[in-house]
């Protein structure tokens, strides 16, 4: 489980989260639902443990207090980032792209090439790019490399920010069809997606928190099933 306590942050002297607090269960998509501004991207970065700017609060993975593990080694507790930008190593391939968090962490190769024959049954779309340069990506290729990435690392929890965001709709779909079959694959896994377009993440989330002027609220589902989609969900 995933506790968030009393989380706050401010950047250049401006509240942006006030006093979150959240439970997001093992074996749940949740997704965070806010505007453009609204602080999600600031929210996995303090998950992250990447703050450059006035944080208060804790984050507590299955009862461990991340605020004592530093952020270059969350990833060892099996935390996948899957950040919003393009952040993909250029020069490296895809596959050194996929493999070089695990190489950080020290993983075992053998470990590796297993995780990453797993990643490719779940984002198979990844496969005929492997020996690419990471540089000729499409934006969309790049969102699937980034996704496969965070899940070579990300066994217990992992963080997606705004994935869907300027996805083709064919890339949309194919993106969707990879993380149903990463919630199959993983049922153990926490999976938190950010949109500021609810509609985008369709019925993937298993509950919906909205994030409106700093305060994080549920704005639908929890107790259905794991897919099921959000209840009453209050629009913008
Ligand atoms: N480096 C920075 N300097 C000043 N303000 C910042 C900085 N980074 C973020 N902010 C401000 O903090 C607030 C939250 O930003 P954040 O990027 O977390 O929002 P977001 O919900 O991820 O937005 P988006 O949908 O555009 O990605 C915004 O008002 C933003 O202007
Ligand atoms: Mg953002």
């Amino acid at each position: 489980m995933l506790e968030l306590k009393e989380v706050s942050a401010r950047i250049a002297g401006v509240p942006v989260l006030r006093a979150i607090n959240a439970e997001i269960a093992r074996t749940s998509t949740a997704a965070i639902v806010g505007r453009n501004g609204a602080g999600k991207t600031t929210l996995l970065r303090i998950i992250m443990g990447f703050v450059p700017f006035a944080a208060k609060g804790s984050v507590v993975l299955d009862g461990k207090d991340l605020s004592r593990v530093s952020p270059h080694d969350r990833p060892r507790l099996g935390i996948g980032y899957g950040p919003e930008d393009r952040v993909l190593f250029p020069s490296f391939t895809v596959e050194e792209n996929l493999r070089f968090p695990c190489e950080v962490i020290r993983m075992p190769t053998k470990a590796v090439d297993r995780r990453m024959d797993e990643v490719l049954a779940i984002v198979p779309e990844l496969a005929p790019l492997l020996a690419r340069s990471a540089a000729v990506l499409s934006g969309g290729q790049a969102k699937m490399a980034v996704l496969g990435r965070s899940l070579m690392v990300g066994t217990r929890l992992v963080l997606l920010d705004e994935p869907f965001q300027g996805l083709a709709p064919v890339l949309a779909l194919q993106y969707t069809e990879a993380l149903k079959r990463l919630q199959g694959a993983r049922p153990d896994l926490t999976i938190l997606i950010t949109e500021s377009n609810r509609s985008l993440l369709k019925d993937i989330p298993s509950v919906t928190w909205t994030l409106e002027r700093g305060a994080m609220t549920v704005a639908g589902g929890g107790s259905g099933p794991r897919g099921s989609l959000p209840e009453a969900a209050p629009s913008d």
